[in-house]
């Protein structure tokens, strides 16, 4: 039967006392609900319904060019009131799977389970035991056979004392779903119209009934607040963690990492404490990250390493090159193989080829660097007038001394050679050494300023 995905994200989120809808909360770098999307879609749903209200467009607006439908629930009453919303374009012939937008932690293997174990007639939930249930719906069952969930609120003494709760996940087929969500009432002691009482309604109609437990609670806690959501960070950061060190990769210490989008390792990587990953990052065979750094959508080739303190974006380098430690590498910085950016170097929209060193205080931005070029301390390509950028082209084997400033738009030959600290305005020939300096004076005569009493 083909599948159908509802995730219910109108709700508020109060606990999380924040601007930002719950569901747009950042876990591992995205928002809370493009995770649970990102698990409708693996498990292969031809049609993935996202309920939102609270937040209103701001959570549509969080997924530019997305291809699932958005209802909209305007008023909160209940998650029975939200599943319907959703169903009017929901085919008849689908099963439909309900997830909850703050609970994201959720895997597709669960949900394979869930899927595989129950026929196309019947109706699941997806339960959990709790130590402490309190709170939750409590999943009652007679025999083998689940007859209902009731609230916490509307329990008994007895039913309070059940341990097996209601995780929110639910699996039905459409048709009967349409039918028993429109005798919903609201009759409870919150006065919404619970998803939950359709139990009820499948029972009294002959449907079968599945509780399936799942593994850990972990996976199928809610987020409600900014602890829960600190939680579940470490607790999907472990999981990330888990899957490269499975792969080979090596970590000092694994609690001790973060990766915010998703990171691509060769064999025989290592990574040191404090090292933060954002968006696309893939690190080639033997990369070695020291501690503290931060790298973001970029490519490091085989062998390079990375010393401590760097911050690294939309960047990437060929082999065995070596960056820091405190190098910053901005958008566009490019490094053949063999490139070595030493400490305080900052590096913008800019290309190094193969064996080339910048190894102290310098600012390359708009450049154009050839082979074996050695870079003097403290050199600047001063790449803006104040309105424009200019480009730096430097030829191969070129050697700048320490503290030259390179006026752009500028070329310097290959093999040329500047002098220490040359302002450079014109061009420079192949093969020369230039040098701009004033003359050293000695002034005669000149006493040191003494302080007024
Ligand atoms: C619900 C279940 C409870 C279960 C618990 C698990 C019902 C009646 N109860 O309770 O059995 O143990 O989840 O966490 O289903 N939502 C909407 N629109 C609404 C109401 C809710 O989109 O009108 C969304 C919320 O954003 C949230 C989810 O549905 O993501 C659950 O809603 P919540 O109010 O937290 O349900 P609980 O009372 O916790
Ligand atoms: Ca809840």
């Amino acid at each position: 039967m083909p599948l159908s995905v509802i995730i219910l994200a109108a709700g508020q989120g109060t606990r999380m006392r924040s601007d930002l809808p719950k569901v747009l909360q950042p876990l591992a770098g995205r928002p809370l609900l493009a995770h649970v999307v990102d698990t409708a879609q693996q498990l292969g749903a031809d049609d993935v319904c996202v309920v939102y209200g609270h937040g209103g467009d701001t959570v549509p607006g969080a997924f530019p060019g997305n291809e699932f439908r958005w209802s909209l629930q305007a008023q909160q009453l209940g998650t029975g009131h939200a599943v319907q919303q959703g169903m009017p374009e929901t085919p008849d012939e689908n099963r439909v799977l309900i997830l909850f937008g703050d609970v994201p932690l959720l895997t597709a293997a669960t949900l394979e389970r869930l899927l595989n174990q129950t026929a196309d007639n019947e109706l699941a939930v997806l339960s959990v035991d709790m130590d402490d249930p309190t709170g939750y719906g409590r999943i009652v069952r007679d025999g083998e056979n689940v007859v209902g969930i009731v609230e916490q609120k509307d329990a008994s003494e007895a039913q309070l004392s059940i341990a097996e709760i209601n995780t929110g996940v639910m699996l039905c087929p459409a048709e009967p779903l349409k039918r028993w969500l429109k005798n919903l009432g609201n009759d409870n002691a919150q006065g919404e119209y619970y998803l939950t009482d359709v139990i009820a309604m499948a029972v009294r109609d002959g449907t079968g009934v599945k509780g399936i437990r799942a593994d850990s609670w972990v996976e199928v806690m809610g987020i409600n607040d900014k602890k829960q959501l600190a939680e579940a960070e470490r607790a999907l950061q472990a999981r990330l963690v888990d899957e490269l060190m499975a792969q080979g990769v090596g970590f000092a210490d694994p609690a001790r990492v973060d990766i915010r989008g998703k990171l691509t390792c060769g064999k025989d990587v290592f990574i040191d404490v404090n090292a933060v990953f954002e968006g696309e990052v893939s690190l080639g065979d033997g990369v070695h990250i020291e501690s503290n750094n931060l790298i973001r959508d970029s490519q490091l080739g085989a062998g390079t390493v990375v010393h401590s303190n760097c911050h690294i974006e939309s960047s990437a380098t060929g082999a065995n090159c070596e960056i820091g430690p405190f190098a910053r590498m901005r958008p566009g910085a490019e490094l053949a193989n063999n490139v070595k950016v030493g400490n305080f170097v900052e590096i913008k929209k800019s290309t190094i080829a193969d064996g080339s060193k910048i190894n102290h205080l310098t600012y390359i931005g708009d450049s154009e660097v050839g082979t074996g070029v050695n870079v003097g301390a403290g050199t600047i390509t001063c790449n803006y007038d104040g309105a424009n950028k200019h480009k730096t082209t430097i030829g191969d084997d070129v050697f700048i001394g320490s503290g030259v400033n390179l006026v752009a738009p500028i070329e310097v030959g290959n093999g040329a050679t500047i002098g220490a600290g040359s302002t450079i305005t014109k061009s420079v020939p192949d093969e020369q050494l230039v040098i701009e300096r004033s003359k050293q004076v000695t002034i005669k005569g000149w006493k040191k300023p003494v302080k007024k009493t």
